[in-house]
């Protein structure tokens, strides 16, 4: 099961309690933690975290300072208990645009883990999926006859190595009700799960609970409602 989760609310979270928006980030990076934890012991096995949009760049220098040295932290510190729990990590997005330091961890990172088969954890940075469906597009040059390979296309234009993995679950937390560019191939018939929650309140049981809600759908993919038609987590 593919679950992606937009992780919105960290300003909001932080502005609450008088604090700087880094402070919120830094909260949001241990709900982060939490949550992968939580995941291993699911029926995950891809989770896909929005971090930092290519529209991300927009915001002033010192919070996208703030987000990368979160973002290098998360993948230094949690490189050997990503091993021990079978998780392997992966970056999603841009790599053109990211410092040579980061890249070289994130490369790192992926190297270390890429034997890990329980749970792979993409991380999305400088990500936007349209680019994405551009690039698969232009890599097809017009050959791209059916949805699968064209899927494996807007993978690799990524560097996501979980292939054509459709999403199963959308979560959004901080309140919105937006996709904001994230995974639009992917979540063709995601079930989209939108809590007010703002991220770094986000915790295991929060999880379990839009886990709980995406078992209570039906999922007919088109189809009409009835036996042919799927049970949530039913595989496909
Ligand atoms: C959206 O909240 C959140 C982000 C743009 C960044 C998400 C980053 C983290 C959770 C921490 C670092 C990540 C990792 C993987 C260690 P917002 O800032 O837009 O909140 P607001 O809408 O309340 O202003």
């Amino acid at each position: 099961m593919h679950v992606a989760i937009i992780m919105d609310g960290n300003g909001r979270w932080a502005a609450r309690r008088g604090l700087r928006r880094s402070a919120g980030h830094q909260a949001g990076a241990k709900a982060v933690r939490r949550i992968v934890e939580a995941a291993t012991r699911g029926p995950v096995d891809v989770l896909t975290l929005y971090a930092f949009s290519s529209d991300n760049w927009s915001r002033p220098p010192h919070e996208v300072a703030t987000l990368m040295r979160l973002l290098k932290r998360y993948l230094q510190s949690e490189v050997a208990r990503c091993v021990e729990n079978g998780v392997r990590l992966n970056v999603i997005g841009r790599r053109d645009r990211l410092s040579p330091d980061l890249v070289r961890i994130i490369e790192r990172s992926e190297s270390v883990t890429a034997h890990c088969d329980k749970l792979i954890l993409q991380i999305a940075v400088d990500y936007s999926s349209r680019d994405s469906i551009v690039r698969a597009a232009g890599a097809c040059g017009g050959a791209a006859r059916d949805r699968e390979r064209f899927a494996a296309a807007v993978a690799a234009a990524m560097h996501s190595k979980a292939g054509a993995s459709c999403v199963d679950l959308l979560i959004r937390t901080g309140g919105e009700r937006r996709l904001s560019d994230f995974l639009l191939w992917e979540c063709a018939y995601a079930e989209l799960v939108f809590v007010d929650e703002y991220w770094p309140d986000f915790d295991e049981r929060a999880f379990e609970a839009a886990l709980a809600e995406f078992y209570r759908r039906e999922r007919r993919f088109g189809g009409l409602p009835g036996p042919a038609s799927k049970r949530a987590g039913d595989a496909r």
